[in-house]
């Protein structure tokens, strides 16, 4: 089985570049699909969910090449099926983009209902809602999907509930639907705006995206573009909550910093010192966080998406925090691997109380069916004392790029094991110069 390794306690120190971000990715990819010719996507993370992705373009007869490093080029010419196999399709969530990019292109498509991480019941009812109002049919049968219109005219939709994956379907649908879509109570994500931006580079005519109300004008056609992708910002919160752990001076390379005020300003009164520049933000910590309270919240509020590595951090925070999830009813899986570590945390249906302990120990931990509750595991791992071995990385791998080697690149001793037959034991990754010393 696939593991991590990690001798905790080291402070992560240098610079690290963060990758493309995940979700903005994985709804541009499919907005590729929507146009008559070729399109350039550069800052592609190389990560499954983004090979998943394109696995399900090969099935719809779309080609694509990786043309350099993290620079894909679509061409959506070939298409010649609506359907999203369901083996793929149930891989990842964000297969639901291309019921939106066809209904819009081809005005069909057949996907099945999605899969993703374990984090409570993700209905899609505002992405079906937002294509009936836009005059599709939309039907599910045996666990598909399917989206279909003769005719598709603009529509003013309200969107019940603040949902990023409705707002970019419905984005994209109405991309090449006839007339004015106004869609309201809208996300406000910045990959929400990063999608905008590429519809509008394909011809497209989107205004207001990244504020609660997106009018879409309707084009007949859009044609391929060249975008570059806006930074991961879950992915740099990651390696700064790291960093606030162990006592580390980071430099989070290749991001926009204003995306990553809710965290920055979290750790900010947790007692670390941020410094931001214009593509980077440096992060200095020293001893313990102090304890915060943190309510996840739509953006610009604390992102869901942190909340787990975040829990992580205030584990050895001085004091006693509380920590409330308000979007997804069940992302706490990590707490009972932490408290593996000594982690002293009580969870009650949406909130968190962690009253902070010292010191995290090493453990032997079940990678969890959340690919952020994993990136907590690697937040803990860093920060205990001894060793740590987090067994069972596929969700990981969904959304983090070259983990591994990003966190020993800034001092961390982390190794990654993808054969089944070696044989581990903690002294394997002690380089013989820490041998010895205390914290190694
Ligand atoms: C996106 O999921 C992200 N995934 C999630 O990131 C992220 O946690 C989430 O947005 C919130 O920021 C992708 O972009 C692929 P939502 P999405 O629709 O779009 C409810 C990660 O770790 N809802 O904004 O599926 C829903 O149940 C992943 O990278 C409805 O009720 O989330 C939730 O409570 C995990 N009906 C809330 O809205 C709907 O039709 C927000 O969901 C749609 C959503």
């Amino acid at each position: 089985m696939s593991r991590l390794v990690i001798h905790g306690g080291r402070p992560l120190t240098g610079s690290l570049p963060v990758s493309g971000r995940k979700n903005s990715a994985v709804a541009v990819i499919p907005a590729a699909v929507m146009a008559t010719g070729p399109s350039t996507l550069g800052n592609i993370p190389d990560i499954a969910d983004v090979r998943t992705s394109l696995q399900i373009l090969e099935a719809l007869g779309v080609r694509w090449e990786w043309t350099a490093p993290h620079t894909l080029r679509i061409d959506p010419r070939p298409l010649r099926s609506q359907r999203v196999p369901a083996a793929l399709g149930k891989r990842m969530r964000a297969s639901y983009y291309i019921l939106g990019a066809l209904l819009g292109r081809i005005g069909e498509a057949i996907a099945p209902l999605p899969g993703g991480d374990d984090i409570g019941q993700r209905p899609i009812d505002q992405h079906l809602k937002g294509f009936t109002a836009l005059g599709a049919e939309v039907s599910v049968a045996r666990g598909d999907v399917h989206v279909a219109a003769t005719r598709l005219q603009g529509a003013r939709i309200y969107l019940d509930v603040v949902s990023v994956g409705a707002t970019i379907n419905l984005m994209l649908a109405a991309a090449l639907t006839p007339g004015v879509t106004i869609l309201e109570n809208a996300a406000r994500e910045p990959h929400v705006v990063d999608v905008a931006n590429f519809l509008n580079a394909m011809g497209g005519y989107v205004t207001g995206a990244g504020s609660d109300v997106i009018k879409i004008r309707g084009v007949e056609e859009l044609h391929g573009a060249e975008h570059a992708i806006i930074p991961d910002e879950i992915e740099a919160a990651t390696y700064m909550i790291a960093a606030a752990g162990t006592g580390g001076d980071l430099q989070v390379e290749n991001v926009v910093p204003q995306h990553l005020e809710p965290v920055t300003a979290k750790l900010r009164e947790a007692g670390c010192e941020i410094r931001e520049e214009d593509e980077a933000v440096r992060i200095r910590a020293e001893g313990r966080p102090r304890a915060i309270h943190v309510k996840t919240l739509p953006y610009p509020g604390f992102p869901t998406d942190a909340q787990p590595p975040m829990t992580a951090l205030l584990t050895v925070a001085e004091g006693t925090s509380v920590v409330t999830e308000t979007i997804w009813e069940n992302r706490f899986h990590h707490a009972a691997e932490l408290q593996r570590m000594g982690a002293r945390i009580r969870v009650e249906e949406r909130t968190a109380v962690i009253q902070g302990t010292e010191r995290l120990e090493g453990a032997d931990l079940r990678g969890v069916s959340d690919l952020r509750s994993c990136a907590a595991l690697v937040v803990g791992g860093l920060i205990a004392r001894g060793t740590t071995r987090i067994f069972g990385l596929d969700y990981l791998d969904r959304g983090y790029e070259a983990m591994a080697e990003k966190l020993a690149g800034v001092g961390a001793f982390v190794e990654r094991f993808d054969d089944d037959n070696v044989r581990l034991e903690p002294e394997d990754i002690l380089p013989d110069s820490l041998e010895g010393r205390p914290g190694a």
